[in-house]
């Protein structure tokens, strides 16, 4: 094969249905279907590169040469792009996030949509959108959300062919706000990769895979009719299961702190008084407050005033990977 150069770009995207568990950690095939919007200019950019012949894979993550778990993960990573594509050549990796890593958005979802759409372009193969969503999905698997458009579903499916992400709704379906509500930047003590397989250990797994297809459903025609009551009733639930299921796992997974309960609780009572907003919370202490785009400089003003608030960052529905050069 000869050297070919693709640069693709992914949003990272926030669930309102969440995804915790495997029922297969190596194919990372989920425990339950989900649902999440893409975050509109909070991307990653890859390169990739692929040489001449067999070799090592190198990794450069924001200017930084990278050794150890991140260069394995995105080598293992290219070893079944390899593998798809009929390739024994090594490859030259370049990424960068456009958003600070720690900031409460979750950089590995960009990461591997971006990396997979890349290094299948760079390689001259042309994948339909399910296969690139399958593929990035074993990278990551909420990265098999980011490579479809705007509000994206992923079907949790029975095998590795039937597990992927398609849009329901386009990015400008819905004048969404993420107000992401930074109150720690320190990096998460257990990251999802080692916390999905503690998931079945909590009793309140199997009780929260049982409810989640009926949330799923509830949450997708709300998005659908624009109904933001119901959207935040069953957003919020969905949250509190999977942080319920965390810390009640062994060993527990605790990821809130008090700013963060303050944050949720200022939430419902803002709510309560009539602004269009509620939370969500991934594996981590900042609080993703989803509002109406109408609503959403109240709410920010708001939250900029918490002594706790570090930062707030704001992010619209966005669109999927794309690829922006090939040479
Ligand atoms: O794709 P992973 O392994 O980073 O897992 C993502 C898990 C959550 O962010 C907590 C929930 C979700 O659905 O995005």
């Amino acid at each position: 094969m000869s050297p070919t150069t693709a640069t693709a770009q992914a949003c990272a995207n926030i669930a309102f249905i969440k995804y915790w568990g495997n029922r297969d950690d190596a194919l990372r095939l989920p425990a339950n279907s989900s649902i999440s919007m893409n975050l509109d200019g909070l991307y990653a950019e890859t390169t990739v590169q692929w040489l001449s012949g067999p070799g090592e894979d190198q990794l450069v993550l924001n200017e930084t040469p990278q050794s150890g778990d991140p260069l394995r993960r995105v080598s293992a990573h290219l070893e079944r792009v390899r593998a798809q594509l009929g390739t024994s050549s090594a490859a030259n990796v370049r990424s960068v996030n456009n958003f600070p890593t720690g900031a409460g958005i979750a950089s590995s979802a960009a990461a591997f949509a971006a990396l997979t759409a890349a290094a299948v372009s760079a390689a001259g193969a042309r994948l339909s959108e399910r296969e690139l969503s399958i593929l990035a999905r074993t990278g990551s698997g909420s990265a098999s959300r980011s490579v479809p458009d705007g509000f994206v579903e992923w079907f949790a499916g029975d095998s590795h062919e039937t597990s992927y992400a398609e849009s329901f709704a386009p990015a400008d379906y819905w004048a969404l706000t993420d107000l992401v509500a930074i109150v720690s930047q320190a990096h998460k003590a257990v990251g999802s990769t080692a916390g999905h397989p503690t998931a079945t250990t909590s009793d309140l797994q199997s009780c929260r895979v049982a409810g989640a297809q009926e949330r799923f459903d509830r949450c997708r025609q709300a998005v659908l009719e624009r109904d933001f009551a119901t959207f935040a009733e069953v957003v919020e639930l969905d949250s509190n299961q999977m942080h319920a299921v965390m810390m009640t796992s062994r060993p527990s997974l605790f990821y809130w702190l008090p700013e963060s309960v303050l944050v949720m609780c200022l939430v419902r009572q803002w709510r309560a008084e009539g602004l269009r907003v509620c939370y969500t919370l991934d594996a981590g202490p900042n609080v993703h407050c989803l509002c109406e785009a109408a609503d959403a400089t109240e709410i920010e003003r708001r939250l900029r005033t918490l002594a706790g608030v570090q930062d707030v960052r704001s992010a619209s529905p966005g669109p999927g990977a794309r690829v922006v050069s090939v040479e």
